[in-house]
């Protein structure tokens, strides 16, 4: 039996691919390619180029696969461009998920393990975000992950399918190797675009906004390392196999940095003076985002081992340095 990975060949998907892989389970990759890449695709994953919102695609991989369990990644995820072209995100990633589920209860798949964001909070109340906290996001993106999850919670009380939601915070970091990491085209993610300056493909990195009540002005943010991510979604497969009921966690390292100590750490990591320039605020842009993790520490048994932010800074650069177009040539 093998783990369909919808999204595959994208950022964290691929990532969790080559977890999977290393633990030694079957994997099926299914990727539309919009934003996802053809060179992070696994060796010796099974790849199929196709749409969750075509039907008749996606039942034709159940039918000719033997699929235990699926991780969805499938979904576009730009908060910005979400507010100028919401119908798109409902469409992708509402309308899509609802053809995947069709097809899952048709082949009676039980098991999806889903991504999941802290934009379905919002501008929260306290500090850390629990999975209690009360959800109301301010972006599209973030509404249509919420509607997501709901969608999972009805199907699930309907038919025979148990889910995890699992809600990321800030994502970075590259894998170990340096053959995959972080390829957003636009880039609009604070770790890449501070590593053009030191790549020579940015004069200086902008700072949205000084004027947040927080210890310097900045937006504070909680970093977690994509490869900690990836480990996450394999113990959530895991939970669901033992028999156990849906649920949500939250991902995160529970440790807020501030814009400006980001950029003070990648000055550190790559020896750069990286000019920053203070820029007015982006809309929509919450604070303060701090996870509580504990739940996933404590039913999961997740352990981050990404926990300093030079390391996974570190990693990040190492892969810019070596792929400063992404998966394209340079
Ligand atoms: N930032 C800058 N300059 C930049 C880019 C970003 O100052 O050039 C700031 C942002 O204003 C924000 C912080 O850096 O305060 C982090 O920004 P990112 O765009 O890297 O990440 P976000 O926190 O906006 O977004 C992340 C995920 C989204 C998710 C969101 C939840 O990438 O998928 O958290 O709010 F929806």
């Amino acid at each position: 039996m093998a783990i369909l990975v919808l999204g595959g060949a994208g950022y964290i998907g691929s990532h969790t691919v080559y977890e999977l892989i290393e633990r030694g389970e079957d994997v099926i990759i299914v990727d539309n390619l919009e934003t996802g890449h053809i060179e992070a695709v696994h060796e010796k994953a099974k790849f199929y180029k196709g749409d969750i919102r075509d039907r008749a695609f996606i039942d034709s991989v159940f039918e000719k696969e033997e699929v235990e369990a699926v991780i969805h990644f499938a979904a576009n995820s730009l908060v910005g461009e979400s507010m100028i072209n919401p119908l798109k995100y409902y469409d992708n990633n509402l309308c899509g998920t609802k053809v995947l589920l069709e097809s899952m209860v048709a082949h009676h798949i039980d098991k999806i393990v889903f991504s999941s964001t802290a934009a379905t909070y919002g501008e929260p109340k306290s500090i850390p975000i629990l999975e209690t906290d009360a959800t109301d996001p301010t972006n599209t993106y973030g509404e249509t992950k919420l509607s997501m999850e709901k969608m999972f919670k009805w199907t699930s009380k309907a038919h025979d399918l148990r889910y995890v939601s699992l809600r990321y915070f800030n994502a970075c970091g590259a894998h170990k190797s340096g053959v995959i990491g972080e390829a957003h085209a636009p880039e609009t993610h604070l770790i890449p675009l501070i590593l053009q300056v030191p790549n020579g493909q940015r004069e200086a990195i902008s700072i949205f906004g000084e004027d947040y009540e927080t210890k310097d002005g900045t937006c504070v943010r909680d970093y977690i390392h994509v490869t900690d991510l990836a480990q996450a979604h394999i113990l959530a497969v895991d939970y669901l196999r033992k028999g156990n009921e849906s649920n949500i966690f939250n991902l995160g390292n529970g440790v807020g940095f501030t814009v400006k100590e980001v950029i003070d750490v990648a000055r550190e990591v790559t020896g750069h003076p990286i000019p920053a320039k203070a820029e007015p605020r982006r809309a929509g842009d919450p604070a303060k985002l701090i996870a509580s993790s504990e739940k996933a520490k404590e039913v999961l048994g997740w352990n981050p081992e990404y926990t300093s932010l030079e390391e996974i800074i570190s990693s990040a650069w190492r892969w810019h340095q070596n792929h400063p177009n992404g998966f394209k040539q340079a």
